[in-house]
């Protein structure tokens, strides 16, 4: 979750509107509103957080936390937090090189903030040199590396996710609904928790999660090689809808309805098991193997006959409903199995990857 408090300053470039509508959350302007401090209150919007970005840092706001200023709500939080900090200044040039930016920008460092860029280049007022605001790739690589003091610091992941399409024709193909979105959200927690996670996916029209490895594939077989050359890993994550079956045979040209002549019949082909291939991999076999088990029926039961013949240690079983936001599982472990309540697919991933954490967190 995102959480963004636009200065006064900021309002004159984005609206807190804008802001609002791609972090899903609503934003904090004012310091003084009596709505915010109901609803959430500064020092718990300043503590609430793992990591408080400054994006972009100008050389204002800088010289307000060098000096611990707090006439607004953004640098009231600043003052009142202990979490990590992250600085992306982005000015002029000038001001960057200026004696008193590089005093505050030192003094900060010696606090412990973090700081990432400027970079060099064009600068908006056609001048160029140092003072280009980091760009986002690179600030998410230094969130993510402040944050990977995570229970799963040191331990790979791979995790699959999103449907396979296997080709009929160059224009045809077997594909099935699932939108990526548990997968998706188990990589990027994985990732917050400190792993260091690849995720092969197949086509979705999602975006890519936060400080992950993306590997995209199509067919179930290029997903298995690049989830066996993502390995060794120590953590193995199936939430694929990977095709059970490919066209035996890919025609190379589309193929042609021809009035008259019969609709032609598919000869289909077993796609390697990319879950059990994994189960089975003898001494690069991830220390934990976790699979899903979408079920229309007798799901309780098909999903634990499932993890038996599959080989992994865990299984979730759920409903095969694709695409929806939310998620009713039941874990499936050699101890036993537990019901899990209908719950958002981030809020499915958030207690995965805590149970996963969990696991290795008891190694010696
Ligand atoms: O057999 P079924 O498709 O129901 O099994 C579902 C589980 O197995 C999921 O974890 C899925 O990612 C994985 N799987 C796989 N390779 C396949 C088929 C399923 O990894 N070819």
């Amino acid at each position: 979750m995102v959480r963004a408090i636009v200065t006064a300053a900021g309002e004159r470039f984005v609206t807190p509107l804008a802001v609002s509508a791609l972090t899903g959350e609503r934003v904090f302007t004012d310091l003084f509103s009596l709505t915010d401090e109901q609803e959430i209150g500064h020092i718990r919007l300043a503590q609430d957080c793992d990591l408080v970005v400054v994006a972009p840092a100008s050389a204002d706001f800088m010289a307000k936390m060098a000096l611990g200023l707090a006439g607004d709500l953004a640098s009231t939080a600043l003052l009142a937090t202990d979490r990590p900090i992250l600085v992306a200044p982005a000015m002029n040039h000038r001001m960057w090189a200026h004696p008193a930016t590089q005093a505050h920008r030192a003094s900060l460092a010696a606090r412990g903030v973090a700081c990432v860029g400027p970079g060099t280049g064009p600068l908006a007022e056609g001048e160029s040199g140092p003072g280009r605001m980091a760009e986002v790739p690179e600030i998410v690589e230094a969130v993510m590396s402040l944050l990977a003091g995570g229970p799963l610091r040191g331990r790979r992941a791979v995790v699959t996710s999103g449907p396979t399409f296997e080709p009929i024709d160059p224009v045809r193909m077997i594909a099935n609904r699932s939108s990526g979105r548990q997968g998706h959200a188990i990589a990027a927690e994985l990732a917050r928790l400190g792993a260091e996670v690849t995720l092969v996916s197949g086509p979705v029209a999602i975006a890519d999660p936060m400080g992950c490895r993306v590997v995209r594939v199509e067919t179930a077989c290029q997903m298995r090689d690049a989830v066996l050359a993502a390995g060794p890993a120590d953590i193995a994550v199936c939430a694929a809808a990977v095709g059970d079956w490919r066209p035996e045979t890919v025609s190379e040209r589309k193929m042609k309805k021809v009035p008259g002549v019969a609709a032609p019949v598919l000869t289909l082909t077993q796609n390697p098991d990319i879950l059990a291939t994994l189960s089975a991999a003898g001494p690069e076999r991830p220390r934990l193997v976790v699979g899903f088990a979408a079920e229309t029926d007798h799901r309780d039961d098909n999903a634990a006959k499932k993890r038996a013949a599959k080989g992994c240690d865990w299984m979730l079983a759920n409903d095969a409903v694709f695409g929806a936001p939310t998620n009713q599982v039941r874990l499936i472990t050699a101890d036993g199995a537990e019901d899990w309540p209908l719950l958002d697919k981030t809020e499915v991933a958030r207690r995965l990857a805590a149970r996963i954490a969990a696991v290795f967190g008891e190694t010696p």
